[in-house]
């Protein structure tokens, strides 16, 4: 998150920056207005602008909206001038920031700038019982590690964790192992310095050095390959890291979330994953629940998420029917919640009228007959992704949703294959899951 502070930071505003940093935004400031469209020109990761009421808000709003620039821009000043503020949200200011600054206010401007909402929906008993375990062990410093399929909310969860854990004002910092090519990883969780490569113009701060005094959360830890397996391990038992191509270890004070959704005992027998990680790792464990196994979330879901595309595509929030509840809670959701989302998401856009109706929700998958594919020539005509996605997933039909051997029979590496399935299961495609009592 980073925030552009228009104004001097000697006074009240300064004393706002600071707290933003505390709360992990990254500042840059301008002493003017001019100046600060030289830097958002330069430099599209501004994600806010605290400006100092005593600027041209208005003139800055209609700038950035000519040069097409989008970043909200947060008026601040003190309260003593409510005309000046009303003046300014008139302008186009997205909202007012009294000062001296409130830091709930600012986390919750913050939070509303940076556009991520990980709230945490849960009324299903089963879905209950694994949040309330979490936040027994939220406050702990323990490894914490999560598993359930793909798209049940573990990520949601980890971000749960550590918004109750001690280190909430600190970082959260996600890493996914299996998005990250092998040869790249190392350096993406220790860093490098300057020379350490060709190619490593200067030094780079890994996701360790940036979580530090917060969370990381190292998704698909499986994926890792054995030899980082070894530095991760000595870097949790150590507490430091060592930068490639660095003199000097580094200490880092991170509190590590992980999660997978492979049977990690299964991955230690077969001697993928190291037996001491996965003790270390695994102090304590969470399953999510597929949405399946928790119907009685799938109302609140669905309302959380309809007013949440609503919202983004700048609709009137609509409310379901009972129809369209009752159609919904009905359904198998072999995608979980992200599939869920998709729907609800393609709901908001198709409904007509002034409620979502059970016309408006097309669920992917199950009921969608796969065209079957038993000769070439009936190829013909198809596109190549579409044959691609097909031939994945009757694979992965016949192995009874084992990606090993799925990946094996297609003669493509596990990680190419998790991450194709990975893309289908966000375009909402129904992703065969490993049946019981196979290893995923
Ligand atoms: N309990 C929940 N409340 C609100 N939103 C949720 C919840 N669970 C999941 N979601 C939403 O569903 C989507 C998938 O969630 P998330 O990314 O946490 O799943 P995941 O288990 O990490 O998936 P993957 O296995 O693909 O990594 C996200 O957009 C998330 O915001
Ligand atoms: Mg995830």
């Amino acid at each position: 998150m980073r925030v552009l502070i228009i104004g001097s930071l000697g006074g009240e505003l300064g004393q706002a920056a600071r707290i933003a940093m505390a709360r992990g935004a990254k500042l840059d400031q301008a002493d003017d207005a001019d100046t600060a469209l030289v830097r958002l020109r330069a430099d599209a990761r501004v994600d806010l602008v605290l400006c100092d009421l005593a600027y041209d808000i208005g003139a800055l709003v209609q700038a950035l909206a000519a040069e097409r620039i989008a970043v909200p821009v947060v008026a601040c000043g003190t309260g003593d001038d409510p005309d000046a503020a009303v003046r300014a949200i008139q302008a186009g200011a997205r909202e007012f920031l009294p000062l001296p600054a409130d830091p709930d206010l600012i986390a919750a401007i913050l939070e509303a700038a940076s556009g991520e909402n990980h709230a945490l929906i849960v009324r299903d008993a089963v879905m209950a019982a694994t949040v309330r375990r979490a936040e027994q062990v939220a406050r702990s410093e323990a490894s914490v590690l999560i598993h359930g399929e793909s798209g049940t909310g573990k990520e949601v969860l980890a971000r749960h964790i550590h918004r109750r854990s001690r280190r909430a004002a600190g970082p959260f910092i996600a890493l996914n192992c299996a998005a990250i090519p092998e040869n790249l990883l190392e350096s993406e969780l220790f860093g490098h310095e300057k020379g350490a490569f060709s190619g490593a113009l200067a030094r780079r701060v890994g996701k360790f050095e940036a979580a530090d005094h917060g969370t990381l959360l190292l998704d698909e830890i499986s994926e890792m390959d054995v030899r980082l397996q070894a530095k991760l391990l000595r870097a949790l038992q150590e507490r430091e890291i060592d930068r490639l191509g660095g003199a000097a270890p580094v200490k880092v004070d991170v509190r590590i979330l992980a999660t997978s959704n492979r049977d990690l005992p299964a991955e230690v027998k077969r001697g993928t994953f190291r037996e001491d990680l996965y003790y270390r790792l695994n102090v304590v464990s969470l399953r999510v629940p597929g949405l399946r196994e928790r119907p009685g979330d799938i109302a609140a879901l669905a309302d959380h998420f309809a007013r949440k595309y609503a919202e983004v595509n700048g609709m009137p929030n609509r409310r379901l029917t009972q129809a369209a509840l009752a159609r919904l809670t009905s359904h198998g959701w072999r995608g979980n919640v992200r599939e869920l989302e998709n729907t609800i998401h393609r709901a908001v856009l198709l409904a007509e009228g002034d409620s979502i109706d059970i016309g408006a929700i097309e669920l992917s998958g199950t009921e969608t007959p796969q065209p079957a594919a038993t000769s070439v020539n009936s190829l013909v005509g198809r596109r190549m992704e579409e044959v691609e996605r097909d031939l994945i997933i009757q694979t992965l039909d016949h192995t009874l949703g084992n990606r090993t051997h799925a990946a094996t029979i297609l003669g493509i590496s596990i990680r190419a294959l998790r991450n194709k399935l990975r893309d289908y299961a966000a375009q909402g495609v129904a992703v065969p899951r490993p049946a019981a009592g196979v290893a995923a």
